[in-house]
Formats: structure tokens, C-alpha cells, sequence
């Protein structure tokens, strides 16, 4: 597998101990995670990966995903037309400023 160009760091709010009680899983977050995938494939993003982590530690600005090598961190990520509206950014190399977290 060659290195993505770009890589999504969804958080799915997990803990040491493994449990998912952050907001970002409480707030819908991790219910996007299939919608994500399937927009990544569909508009044939394929180096473009996504794994999921664990707390970011921007749990008030949640959902919450950061995009490496960027370093851009998005919040507010609540339905499948924000997860639309990002990726419609990343394709266009433009920063979303509607969900930056700066
Ligand atoms: S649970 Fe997602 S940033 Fe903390």
C-alpha cells in the first residue's frame, strides 16, 4: 500500500480504557463513519485514508476530525452534508472555514 496523500482522523471518542463516552460518539460523530468511507470511494478519493482515534481533546467543538499532513482540524460534524461540505473542500485543497477549529 503506498502512503495516502492525505489522511482523516475521525475521532470515535475512545478512551485508555477503550470505552467510546466522549461527546464526539454522543453527538453522532461515529454514526458518520460508514457515510465518510462511502463518500471517500464514491468520489474516488483513494488516497485519501481514514482511521478513527481517540479523543482529540476538542471535545466542545465536537464531532471532531483532523486531516494530516494538513493539520487542519474540523468540528461541528453533526450530518452527512457537513461530512459533504468537507470533503467537497479537500477535493478543491481549500480549507472549510465554516468548520475549522483554529
Ligand atoms: S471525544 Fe472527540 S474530541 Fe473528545
Amino acid at each position: 500500500m503506498e502512503k495516502p496523500r492525505k489522511h482523516i482522523f475521525l475521532c470515535a471518542s475512545f478512551r485508555a480504557n477503550g470505552t467510546p463516552l466522549g461527546i464526539c460518539d454522543k453527538s453522532g460523530g461515529t454514526a458518520l463513519i460508514q457515510y465518510l468511507q462511502e463518500e471517500l470511494d464514491d468520489r474516488g478519493l483513494t488516497d485519501v485514508m481514514l482511521s478513527l482515534t481517540s479523543c482529540l481533546k476538542v471535545c466542545d467543538r465536537g464531532p471532531a476530525m483532523v486531516i494530516y499532513p494538513d493539520n487542519t482540524w474540523y468540528g461541528g460534524i453533526n450530518s452527512e452534508d457537513d461530512i459533504d461540505a468537507i470533503l467537497d473542500s479537500l477535493e478543491e485543497n481549500e480549507i472549510n472555514e465554516d468548520y475549522l477549529i483554529s
